[in-house]
């Protein structure tokens, strides 16, 4: 048996907002990061188109020696987990698992568990406004709204669609034109709450904590900006603390490996920036 490694895979750079976290969280831990920077941005693909390449993605990840794949992309997990989990998962890799981002958030949000819905649920509803950023299949999806209202009835979610904002992450865009951008994607997002500020953001595209510091300057101060990278970190932990099996076995070497489909060099330097480790990039071997 190879060595055994829990795989992240987004589209691009976001999903190192997810394995920062994580590897904060679980340092002894394993982990091989898949991105698909010659494909991304996955936001404006059909989600048939998202589903096949996810499918194809979590693959290479298995056959790499991962047991366990996250798959730190929301628009992936809005889009195509449900139906890899129930359909194509039982079918070719019954002995693995695949997780998303939006269970934990939606958890942390919410204060119930993934398990409890509806009527069950609203005994401890929380209330209050939560403003969402997503792609826009994360947004078309509804799978935010649709999940955290049959948890918490009394919350009100509203979304507001960010499309271009991954590319000019992906692109290394100068700041100001990226704050300017998440300025009018905040104004929009204000005006659907009815010009009341939300209590809660959900940053829901792993590329935006990238740029949080824009979010902040552009929302109201009383807006509290939720840490989707955090809640994944500890609901992964609280997940191998129950499925110890996933974890590293103790003789090998805890770690991470990066692995892309783009080009290595631009890859390397513009993820380096951004993660704010020196990282290199290796080419992923059979994953086009
Ligand atoms: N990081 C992905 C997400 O969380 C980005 C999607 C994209 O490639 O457009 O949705």
């Amino acid at each position: 048996m190879g060595h055994k490694m829990i795989g992240l895979f987004d589209s691009g750079h976001g999903g190192l907002t997810v394995l920062r976290a994580a590897v904060r969280q679980l340092p002894d831990e394993s982990f091989l990061f898949l991105g698909d920077h010659a494909l991304a941005p996955y936001g404006e693909r059909s989600p048939e188109e998202v589903y096949r390449l996810t499918c194809s993605r979590v693959a290479y990840l298995f056959d790499r020696g991962c047991n366990l794949v996250i798959l730190a992309c929301n628009t992936v997990s809005a889009v195509a987990l449900r139906r890899l989990q129930q359909t194509w998962l039982p079918l070719h890799y019954p002995q693995h698992r695949v997780l998303g981002v939006l269970v934990p958030v939606v958890e942390g949000i919410t204060g119930v568990p993934w398990q409890i819905r509806g009527p069950e649920a609203n005994g401890h509803s929380k209330v209050g406004l939560v403003g969402i950023f997503g792609t826009r299949r994360t947004v078309e999806s509804r799978a935010y709204p649709r999940e955290i209202i049959c948890r918490a009835a009394g919350m009100t979610v509203v979304q507001q669609a960010c499309p271009g904002l991954v590319p000019l992450i992906e692109d290394n865009a100068p700041t100001g034109e990226i704050e300017r951008r998440v300025e009018d994607f905040t104004e929009l997002l204000i005006l659907r709450c009815g010009g009341i500020a939300p209590d809660y953001v959900i940053l829901g595209c792993t590329h935006y904590p990238l740029i949080e510091e824009a979010f902040r300057k552009a929302l109201p101060q009383h807006s509290r900006i939720v840490s989707q990278p955090l809640w994944v970190a500890r609901s992964l932990d609280n997940y191998l603390n129950r499925h110890p099996h996933f974890k590293r076995r103790y003789q090998e070497c805890p770690g991470v490996i990066f692995e892309t489909t783009g080009e290595l060099g631009y890859t390397s330097e513009h993820g380096s920036r951004l993660f704010g480790d020196e990282i290199r990039f290796q080419e992923a071997r059979a994953a086009a």
